[in-house]
């Protein structure tokens, strides 16, 4: 399973890098207003940042919601670094762009993936990456993980080849419960991560080793 990071925040994305996991990184423009990126030129800069920081995919989202203009801000993004996979959105001009930039061999991920048939037409269209929201959907009593094993039969029924990306998602157990089911990625913050680290039982067990090994020097 990879493991992807959910910001634009550098020093998270540098510590995540450091600890050897990390496997890429997403971002979404309300990411990058909360870091304060705004406007064309320091929103491409801070991608080239990331890129430069991490070993992976980073995936970076257009915002135009037409077909040209998805497919003229695609090409830019995907022109700075040979790490961007053009984020695109569930929508029926935004799978015209995918099936587009399939075709010319330019990666995808499809986000505000919220169906098993939404997932169904971004494999078709031949996107990289699917991004199903298990988050969001939680947040509205549905079942997010449910979305993320029907989407795994599907893909797997016909041999799709597009990774299961589950996005949106906001802690550890999240995570434990995608590996479970066989997504290929997850992306969330840093916290789904190192919370991984995390055992009481750990901690006092180090603690003890390292005391009994004080007693005999
Ligand atoms: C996916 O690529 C999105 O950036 C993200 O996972 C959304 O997460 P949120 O629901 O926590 O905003």
């Amino acid at each position: 399973m990879k493991f992807f990071i959910d910001t634009a925040n550098l020093e998270q994305i540098k510590e995540a890098q450091a600890l050897g996991v990390l496997d890429g990184v997403t971002t979404n423009p309300s990411l990058m207003a909360k870091e304060g990126i705004t406007g064309a030129e320091n929103i491409l800069k801070h991608y080239l940042d990331i890129c430069n920081a991490v070993d992976g995919d980073v995936s970076a989202e257009v915002i135009a919601t037409d077909f040209d203009g998805m497919v003229k801000q695609g090409e830019e993004l995907a022109a700075l670094h040979p790490q961007i996979v053009v984020k695109l959105p569930m929508i029926a001009d935004g799978v015209k762009a995918c099936k587009y930039f399939s075709d010319k061999g330019i990666r995808t991920n499809v986000t505000l993936v919220f169906s098993a048939g939404q997932a169904l037409l971004a494999a078709k269209a031949g996107a990289t990456y699917v991004s199903p929201f298990l988050g969001r959907l939680d947040d509205i009593s549905t079942d997010g993980l449910h979305l993320i094993s029907e989407i795994r039969q599907i893909y797997d029924n016909y041999g799709f080849e597009t990774q299961i990306l589950a996005a949106s998602i906001r802690h550890t157990m999240h995570v434990i419960d995608c590996a479970k089911i066989g997504s290929d990625v997850m992306t969330g913050p840093l916290s789904s991560i190192t919370g991984l680290l995390k055992h009481p039982l750990t901690d006092s067990g180090l603690a003890q080793f390292l005391a009994d090994y004080a007693k005999g020097n």
